[in-house]
């Protein structure tokens, strides 16, 4: 989603900017622009579309300037053009500013600054900003980014530039990520850690309630009363991933290759350093997952876990409809936020909500340092390195393994389960690595698959148990980056409306990892190949696979894992049948890796 970048220091600012809209292009975007202070006046250059286009426009300007802010949009109010791509400059062009988030209250400051004599030319919320500032300003741009700020519902991080006071950026953020670092002779602002430079740098969030005001000598903090506050540098992941595909065509492709070596490293985790107490971990009364998209996926994975390991009655609830439906949370309930970005909107105001309610909080994230890893009282971590293609793949596997192993050790401590019965199935984990292994050499064989299927319109997904809950994975993922319309159901729902889809020729991924659902997964197989469907089954199972049109054979393993397996194949059938479409499957249509606005 949207990303900013600023800098200000004694180099000339537009290839830092550039470069640091380069990293944050992995987050989703459809227009740019940098803006660079130069002699007293702002020089614009934005363009719609890539990156590419941004850099070939900005040729045509010198950009001498050592002060600028850059941004990378992603259209929520307004067509993805030029005119609405940031920065937004005032109407007299002294202020300029990018941001994220969704300023919600901006109709009525439009009509207000309209009254005012201003004209607007776009259609942005953010055009409000600059031009709020410029009606606020009085001789002091700090007090008028103070003054605007506090007229701004909704969320936002915000950076500001002024020709009143040239080298100097303003930010301030709620709801919405923001981080400034400071370095030798310069400081940077960007919406993501990764697009700082890889250099000695003192990071700190930007938090609500507070103004930052970055000049190549140092950044100073205030509170909204105009107060200096002194802050702590935080510790966030910083790697270089700018062009690091590591010889694969895609980063969707490497980081799933990735997942054998990620899960082996997960499997070793040691659950006893969990930061939430043992009283905790003993009397919790049930479990509320809140998460999105595959996170959620994964969150159905650890229902299924905590249920039947650890025997905590579990809920899993879809952040973005969590605080709507008045959720009952008591004493004793223990909220997990699961995220691998640790900054998706939906789920930080869910998880606030539910802290605020009083919740226990816990968090699984992959991002160090993010938002949900510094707010919730404990914090998983995935360790599965940064994940640039937009489509989760390895932080999903790496979500489930954890809420697994978080399921073994609260049945542990709350007596559910032996020492030795615990030990028996982390023995059995410990070989899921070399089971997606195999997973990943079958990649030629889920390639031709993905030649069947790629020009389908539609396609449906079954499975029974956990199996269900991957089949919902598979066919989000199928949907997200080959544009196949995909639909996922439990296998045994089917005849109860959706069977009726079912005609000569239907594609259907059946998958069958759940031993005891074997037979029952076989008359549904049964039940839409009589109906015409054309059977595409992933399982370990020989009969099943016999039964079908076409079988992935998949290593046998623990009831509890052997989804993990099948979604490692179905994250390649996805990502051959987006390149046999000639698609690019690290960045979708329409999607953002980092979903900041509700
Ligand atoms: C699907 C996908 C999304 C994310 C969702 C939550 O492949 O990547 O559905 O899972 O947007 O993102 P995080 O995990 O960052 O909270």
């Amino acid at each position: 989603m949207c990303g900013i970048v600023g800098y200000t220091g004694k180099k000339q600012a537009k290839s830092i900017l550039l470069s640091g809209l380069d990293i944050l292009e992995y987050r989703g975007y459809d227009s740019a622009g940098i803006c660079i202070e130069e002699n007293g006046a702002f020089a614009l250059c934005k363009a719609s579309g890539k990156l590419e286009r941004l850099r070939e426009k900005s040729q045509n300007h010198v950009f001498s300037g050592t002060c600028g802010i850059g941004h990378t949009r992603w259209a929520t109010h307004g067509a993805p053009t030029e005119e609405n791509a940031h920065p937004h400059l005032s109407s007299d062009g002294s202020f300029s500013v990018v941001h994220n988030g969704i300023v919600e209250n901006a109709e009525a400051l439009r009509a207000m600054l309209k009254e005012h004599g201003f004209s607007f030319r776009s259609d942005t919320d953010t055009e409000v900003v600059p031009q709020l500032m410029q009606y606020f300003y009085r001789g002091n741009v700090q007090e008028a980014f103070l003054k605007t700020v506090k007229m701004l519902s909704g969320s936002y991080a915000l950076g500001a530039m002024s020709t009143y006071e040239p080298g100097k950026i303003f930010a301030a953020a709620r709801e919405s990520p923001l981080l400034v670092a400071k370095g030798a002779d310069r400081c940077f602002v960007a919406s993501d850690a990764m697009a700082f430079p890889l250099e000695d740098l003192q990071i700190y969030s930007v938090e609500a309630g507070e103004l930052a005001v970055l000049s190549k000598n140092g950044v100073l903090f205030q509170n909204t009363d105009g107060e200096a506050i002194t802050k702590q540098p935080i510790q966030v992941e910083r790697e270089c991933i700018q062009h690091d595909k590591s010889g694969y065509d895609f980063f969707m492709l490497k980081e799933i290759m990735e997942q054998p070596a990620i899960l082996a490293k997960l499997a070793q985790t040691d659950m006893g350093k969990l930061s939430l107490s043992d009283e905790l971990v003993q009397s919790v009364r049930c479990v509320h997952i809140i998460a999105c998209g595959s996170a959620y996926h994964a969150g159905l994975a650890g229902k299924r876990f905590l249920e039947s390991l650890a025997g905590v009655p579990t809920f899993v609830e879809m952040a973005s409809e969590f605080r709507y439906r008045s959720p009952i949370l008591e004493k004793g309930d223990l909220v997990i936020a699961v995220s691998q970005s640790g900054e998706t909107a939906d789920t930080i105001a869910a998880f606030r909500y539910a802290k605020e309610k009083g919740a226990a909080t816990l968090s699984v994230v992959n991002v160090l340092g993010s938002t949900l890893a510094r707010e919730a009282d404990g914090v998983l971590y995935t360790d599965a390195g940064p994940e640039i293609a937009v489509a989760t793949t390895k932080a999903y596997t790496a979500q489930v393994l954890v809420l697994y192993q978080l399921s073994l050790h609260l049945a542990e401590k709350r007596g559910r389960i032996s020492l030795e019965e615990s030990q028996k199935l982390k023995e059995k984990m410990k070989k899921l690595p070399q089971k997606a292994e195999k997973v990943v050499k079958q990649a030629e064989e889920i390639r031709k698959i993905s030649e069947e299927i790629k020009n389908v319109n539609h396609i449906f997904f079954i499975g029974r148990g956990a199996d269900a809950d991957t089949a919902a994975e598979g066919a989000l993922k199928l949907k997200e980056i080959t544009y196949i319309h995909a639909e996922a159901y439990a296998a045994g729902e089917l005849k109860h409306g959706t069977i009726s889809l079912m005609e000569e020729g239907t594609p259907v991924i059946a998958i069958a990892t759940q031993k005891a659902l074997y037979d029952k997964m076989r008359s549904n197989i049964q039940e839409v190949k009589a109906r015409g469907a054309r059977v595409y089954a992933f399982t370990p199972d020989a009969q099943i696979a016999r039964e079908a049109d076409y079988a992935l054979y998949l290593p046998d393993t623990d009831e509890h894992l052997g989804s993990v397996l099948a979604a490692v194949s179905l994250q390649l059938l996805s990502y051959y049948t987006a390149i046999g479409k000639g698609l690019d499957a690290d960045k979708p249509r329409n999607l953002a890796k980092s979903v900041t606005v509700e």
